[in-house]
């Protein structure tokens, strides 16, 4: 059944693979010759779960390599980690993992997969080499194997002669597009037997290199840590999904017999740039999934909607062969070629009108360079497939996407104390009977100062009502002037833009404070812009500035790297209107929904007081605010900033119960807020304001019950910074006041439509305990 609790009989693996080519042209190998040696590796095309599980031998394909120099005597030389699948994929699957019990778990790396081999005519004369899963000589493998050095290299060379393969992650800080790397480096995922296969990795591995005193290597291992037993899978899989950083894991399943085997469980964020959960229907993204090998990703995320269901499949069935005929077109055009000068080489294609396109390939295979198949099928995706694409939001998701992660947002931490602080030393010049009605403008003076610092490390003074400076005018006013796009039909509104001079004055200044900025940003020393980077929204931004605009300018949308003056203005407009006025309403909802309960107050105190947080608040203590994180989540359940979202059909779909027909074009709403009170969706009445019900009985909700950021790819980037925002916010309030009801007519409460939903009638009282 599963996958590598399959033992392999190495004595015939060769035979066995050699077998799988001849009966399935999914699987083939290639013959490489270097120094007069003879290689040939096995690969695999692009195929189905199922496939791999009709041949035994299939799971031991991609990469494995044999010395073929004399055919009798052919030598087992490299042998890579075994095909690991999804912990979701293959049809009944997961009820067979849930037999077995949970053991290590490895970070998943965002890098190549590289492994060792002995290359050489005797053993004497065999030196310590790397391969990719295709080459031996590309440059990023030659890159690798520069940082074998010293005492690493010497004992991977001495686990290579004891007949293992090493099997590595290599990862630079350029080549990656999920995870940032600050150097170059080899990481040891797993090592293999040649005798019999086995795999060694996570605490296994460790306490073999430590009892075999292979300590240099040891360093290199990849993080892991061992499951605990009362961990369920369910749990398992249900936090990682959760989890804010990494690419997800590579966990270790141990079946009853003891034989176990490795599945890959991967987080949200995953999802989030490589899956398009939201757009499943785009042909592009769907398209990109099945070259990059994700459509197991996809079934996961809609494995409850059989039509999209289906339209993987037919995607699949139709994407797949001609992917692999393109493959298989150009390695038969090589082989047949191969001997030719090089100049006749490149006659031979130019000549061939079903040649032609594919130049670039034939040669890097001419070079013995390694191809990247699946960038050129996403690059030529419009001539070779008839599908046109989303190149250019991937570019910007993963250039912004990391801005927000939790390492880079919590380094905020006192900047938005401080931001409090001022809010609280305005209401404490106020009389203690007072009621404010401003709560709404206070609150978004809070969020914009803190937009401010984050943003561009400038003091907006938003406190400061004789000195409002000339960017925070301006930005005030470019909001404000917006306001009205958002009701308006498009072509309305790109007049209406064109001849607000409001609007054009505010856009201009603040475009020429973000050009000086970057210009002085361009200016600094690398050690201070690197420094800024860490904290500063618009200097990370800047970093990812294209060096050469006009050059990039007429590359196309695939070729794109970084960001152009006009992107990253762009981009710091939208965060502030997709960041500021969202979060700014999630708080003061907040105070009106707290004043109306003090009993939620007095938990929330009571919480800070057992955490020690009542007098001092510090990062480390946050994570301990569990009552707090329910608060903040029934606030945005309750009254979601955000009403709703909504997606564009790229095809004719009907809605399953009423049968009604929607159309290619049509626009769909997603309406969070029915959603969030539907009582078929809760336990407890969805009517109540009661954030336990995140402790008990609507812990685990229906998860698209609860929307506040959206929903798939398209999800808001900027979750994490709004919940972290809003946490630190509310627990300094709640350290020193207690908001009270101002009355039944100035605290109506209410709600007004603008961007986002606000309440209308606030009126409270801020009393400092
Ligand atoms: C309580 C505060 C916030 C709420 C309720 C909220 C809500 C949302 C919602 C509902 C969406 C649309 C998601 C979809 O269609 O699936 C969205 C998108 C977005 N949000 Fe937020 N948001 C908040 C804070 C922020 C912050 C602080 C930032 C960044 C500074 C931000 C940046 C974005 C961006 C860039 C998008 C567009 C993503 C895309 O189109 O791919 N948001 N937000």
């Amino acid at each position: 059944m599963a996958t590598s609790s399959k033992k392999i009989n190495m004595d015939t693996l060769y035979a066995d693979l050699m077998n799988l080519c001849s009966q399935d042209d999914i699987f083939y190998y290639k013959d490489i010759r270097l120094h007069a040696i003879n290689y040939r590796i096995f690969n695999c095309r692009l195929c189905s779960y199922g496939r791999f599980m009709t041949h035994p031998a299939a799971l031991n394909c991609c990469g494995t390599m044999f010395n073929i120099t004399n055919l009798k005597h052919v030598q087992l030389v490299s042998l890579p980690l075994e095909k690991i699948f999804d912990y979701e994929e293959g049809f009944g699957q997961q009820q067979f993992h849930q037999c077995g019990q949970l053991g290590d778990k490895m970070e998943k790396m965002d890098g190549s997969l590289v492994s060792t081999f002995l290359h050489g005519r005797t053993s004497q004369k065999q030196v310590l080499r790397l391969k990719s899963k295709q080459s031996l000589t590309s440059n990023q493998v030659l890159d690798a194997m520069r940082l074998l050095v010293g005492d690493f290299q010497s004992e991977l060379e001495q686990l290579v002669r004891l007949n293992y393969t090493v099997n590595m992650e290599y990862t630079t800080p350029s080549s990656h597009l999920f995870v940032s790397y600050s150097q170059t480096q080899l990481t040891i995922l797993s090592i293999r037997s040649h005798a019999d296969g086995h795999t060694l990795f996570g605490s296994r591995l460790k306490r073999f290199l430590l009892e075999n005193h292979f300590l240099t290597t040891l360093n290199h291992l990849v993080s892991f840590e061992s499951i605990p037993s009362h961990v369920t899978h369910r749990q398992l899989l249900q936090e990682t999904y959760q989890q804010t950083h990494g690419e997800g894991y590579v966990v270790e399943i141990i079946q009853p017999d003891r034989s176990s085997y490795l599945v890959k469980i991967k987080t949200q964020k995953y999802f989030m740039i490589y899956g398009d959960g939201g757009t499943e229907d785009s042909p592009r993204s769907l398209f990109e999934a099945i070259i990059n090998r994700q459509t197991d990703d996809r079934r996961k995320l809609f494995k409850d909607d059989t039509k999209t269901l289906t339209r993987i499949d037919e995607m699949e069935q139709n994407m797949r062969p001609k992917y692999n005929e393109m493959l298989r077109l150009v390695e038969e055009f090589y082989r047949m070629n191969k001997c030719l000068p090089k100049k006749d080489f490149v006659h031979a294609i130019t000549t061939n009108e079903n040649m032609k396109i594919y130049l670039p390939l034939l040669l890097r295979l001419y070079a013995n360079e390694e191809n990247d198949y699946q960038g050129f099928a996403m690059k030529h995706a419009k001539d070779l497939f008839g599908i046109s694409g989303s190149a250019k939001f991937k570019r910007h998701a993963s250039l912004t996407i990391p801005l927000f992660r939790r390492n880079k947002i919590i380094l905020n931490f006192d900047l938005i104390i401080d931001c409090t602080d001022k809010l609280l030393s305005q209401w404490r010049s106020a009389p203690s009977n007072h009621i404010h009605l401003d709560i709404g403008q206070q609150c978004r003076n809070l969020l914009l100062l803190i937009f401010g610092f984050l943003a561009f490390d400038y003091d907006l003074k938003t406190f400061d009502s004789s000195d409002h400076n000339e960017l925070t005018r301006a930005l005030k006013d470019f909001l404000e002037s917006i306001y009205p796009v958002f009701f308006l039909p498009k072509v309305v509104s790109i007049i209406y833009l064109k001849l607000s001079r409001r609007y054009r004055r505010a856009r201009t200044i603040i475009q020429q404070y973000v050009y000086r900025i970057i210009d002085h940003e361009l200016t600094e020393c690398s050690e201070t812009i690197a420094e800024r980077k860490r904290r500063s929204l618009i200097a990370s931004l800047v970093s990812a500035l294209q060096n050469a605009e006009k050059t990039e300018m007429i590359k196309s949308e695939e070729e794109k790297k970084g960001l152009n003056r006009s992107e990253v203005l762009h981009e710091v407009l939208f965060f502030l209107l997709a960041g500021y006025e969202t979060t700014s309403t999630a708080l003061t909802w907040f105070i009106h929904l707290a004043s109306k309960h003090p009993r939620v107050q007095q938990k929330i105190k009571a919480e800070l007081l057992e955490n020690n947080c009542k007098q001092d608040l510090s990062l480390e203590h946050l994570d301990s605010l569990v009552y707090l994180d329910c608060v903040i989540m029934e606030v945005l359940r309750f009254c979601p900033p955000a009403d709703s979202s909504c997606r564009t059909l790229t095809m004719d779909d009907r809605l399953p119960e009423s049968g009604t027909q929607l159309y290619a074009g049509d626009e769909v709403i997603i309406p969070f807020i029915n959603l969030a009170r539907d009582p078929r969706y809760w336990s407890i009445d969805p009517e109540l304001f009661y954030p336990e019900r995140f402790l008990g009985e609507d812990k685990n909700h229906q998860s698209y019950a609860l929307l506040p950021f959206g929903s798939g790819h398209r999800q808001c980037i900027g979750q994490d910074l709004a919940r972290f925002e809003l946490k630190v916010i509310i627990a300094r309030l709640m350290q020193d006041v207690t908001f009270g009801d101002g009355g039944p007519e100035v605290n109506a409460g209410g709600f007004v439509q603008t961007v986002t939903i606000m309440p209308k009638h606030v009126g409270v009282t801020v009393q400092f305990d």
